[in-house]
Order: C-alpha cells, then structure tokens, then sequence
C-alpha cells in the first residue's frame, strides 16, 4: 500500500547491484542504460538463488488489468509475485476499455488505496502513461500499442545467458516495426549494443522511438542501424528476431500484411545468412508458416523458451526494484 516510507528487508547485500530506483516501468526510457543494467544483474541474481528472494515482497499486492489477451505475460508476473511472497489479483478487461466507466484518474486513486503495484496490458499507451500519471503506486507496462519493456529485458538476459558479454553481440530484428521492435531498440540502446531493424517502407518504427534510442546510443556507443533488406540486416549476426506481422488489434490488417511481409518471413534460407552460431528469437505467440517457419522455430538455435522463462525471472527483478524490495524509495507526491 502507499506507505509514506517503504523500506526494503535486505535479501542479498553482499551482492545487489547497487542504488537504482524508478517509479514506473512505462517505458524502457524509465530505466535509461543505469535501470537496465540493474535489472539484468538483479535476474541473474533472483535465478540463481530464488530461495534468497521468497520473502522479499511478502505482503505486497498486484493487480493486473489486461485489455488483450495473454498466456506468458499474465502467469509469469502472477508466477513472479507468488514466489517473492507477495499475492495478485487479475482483472479481465477484454470487454472493454479501462477507462470506459470512469476516469483513469478516479481508478487510479481507488487502486492506490488498495494495492502496491499496476500492471497494465492497454491498447493505448496513453493509458498507461495516464494511470501512472495519477497513482501513487508503481505502474508498469505489461505491453501497449508502442512497448514491451519486459519483453525485451528478457529477451536481451537471454542473449546474455548464452553469449555474454551484449556490447559484442549483434541482433537483427525482421519484420514489422511495433512494439517489440521499439522496446528492443531502447534496451539495446541502454546497453551500448548493436541491433540492426529490417522492415518493409511504411512499418518501420516510431521516429520518436528512434530518436530517443539514437540519443541514447551516443551515451553507450549502441549501433543502430534501419533497413528494408531482411537480407543484409541478419548478414553475420549473433542472433535473428521476429514477431507477428499482425499485432494484437491489427488483425482486420493481416491478409494485406502477409502478402508485403513474406519476403520477411524467418526461414532456413535467412538464417543461413546469419552466422552459423546465430540465436532464433522470437516473443511468443508465434505464427508458424507466417513470419518463421517450423524448422526455425523448433531447431536447436532456437530460444524461444528459454526467453519465454526469462520473463519470469526478469519481471520479479522488475518488482523487487519498484516495489522497494532493494532500497528506501522516496515519497512520491500526492494526488496528482
Ligand atoms: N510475449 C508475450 O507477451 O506473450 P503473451 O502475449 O502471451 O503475454
Ligand atoms: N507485437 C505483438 C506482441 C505480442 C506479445 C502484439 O502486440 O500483439
């Protein structure tokens, strides 16, 4: 609940990584290059010694409120906060949007009476930007219409697990510019990585995402680079990324979107232009024969699983660090 002061019980001082504190988990800018590097060093902490952790938030609630669907978003933060102790309550909001019945603002200050923490699974990250705007409570974006901060946390822990060392590593992302693409972008950029963006012309990413990511990278030396060719863009890389060329709410658009993304598709024939240790990734759910193909997904490259159990392991980090779980937080300011 919204103590005025909220201190940690010290879990592993001998190792945590350091101060780091956000309010929210909004966007991977939140976290800028000093929150990523927390998370990452967090998980790998909180994978390693689980038992360490179990206690950590206990007492401490969660409510999800979740517009679209989900299978590994929902049970993993529900996974997650079980196993640090602390309990979650779900809200379908598939029905209809979150603030059809009343104010963002009225919900917000409800919620912040009752619980610790937000997580929001919106069409709009509008939605998500106003409710953190008004609760007092942490707010974190469990995917919107321009983000998956957690995704792509996950998704680079994975890369880290299995090559070490990011600032050495490249990933190519094929596909349609969204919010995975975006989130990847930013972490990357956070983490002075090298990722290249291949999309077909009209679906690159949001120029302001790019934006912020490019200024970013020019603090950590992060190489970004934006193409059209899939071709050149997973030439030599460590690893290959895709993701549905129809995201949740863009279904009406997916017949015309098969027909311009096939040239996309991840295939045999593509990943051979990676190099020959390359990584398949990809966020899940996948659209076997769409954007990959069978062989791709299911071949010994293949990490969808692994990154698919990393979203736990990352998303407890996550909590551990907003909930207070590592240092003393700040007062947040009243109503706003
Ligand atoms: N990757 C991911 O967010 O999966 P869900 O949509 O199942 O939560
Ligand atoms: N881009 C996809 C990701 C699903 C996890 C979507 O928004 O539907």
């Amino acid at each position: 609940m919204n103590s005025p002061l909220q201190t940690r019980t010290p879990a592993a001082p001998e190792t945590f990584p350091g101060i780091f504190w956000c309010p929210d988990l909004i966007s991977t800018r939140d976290l800028g290059p000093q929150g990523v590097e927390a998370v990452l060093h967090l998980t790998e902490l909180m994978k390693s010694r689980p038992s360490v952790f179990q206690r950590a938030l206990a007492g401490k609630q969660m409510v999800m409120f979740f517009e679209k669907p989900s299978l590994r978003t929902r049970l993993t933060f529900e996974a997650g906060m079980s196993s640090l102790g602390g309990s979650t309550m779900f809200v379908d909001q598939t029905h209809s949007r979150l603030d059809a019945r009343e104010s963002l603002s009225d919900i917000a200050h409800n919620l912040e009476r009752w619980v610790d923490v937000i997580v929001l699974r919106t069409f709009s990250q509008e939605t998500i930007e106003g409710m953190a705007r008004h609760a007092t409570i942490p707010v974190i974006n469990a995917l919107s219409d321009l983000e998956h901060p957690c995704q792509a946390l996950a998704d680079y822990f994975t890369l880290q697990e299995r090559f070490g060392d990011l600032r050495k590593i490249s990933l190519a992302y094929v596909g349609d510019g969204n919010n995975v693409a975006h989130s990847l972008l930013l972490t990357c950029a956070c983490i002075g990585s090298s990722i290249r963006v291949a999309t077909p012309k009209g679906y690159e990413p949001n120029q302001q995402i790019v934006a912020d990511a490019r200024k970013i990278a020019k603090q950590t030396g992060a190489q970004l680079e934006f193409l059209t060719d899939p071709i050149a863009a997973v030439a030599g890389v460590d690893a290959v990324y895709t993701d549905a060329w129809a995201s949740m709410g863009q279904e009406s658009e997916a017949t015309e979107r098969a027909t311009l993304f096939q040239p996309y598709q991840v295939n045999r024939k593509l990943m051979a232009e990676a190099a020959p240790h390359a990584a398949f990734m990809h966020c899940l759910p996948a659209h076997r024969g769409e954007e990959v193909t069978n062989d791709v997904m299911d071949s010994e490259n293949s990490v969808i699983f692994d990154q698919a159990e990393n979203r736990l392991h990352v998303q407890k980090a996550i909590l551990y660090l907003l909930l207070g779980g590592a240092v003393r937080l700040p007062v947040r300011s009243a109503h706003a």
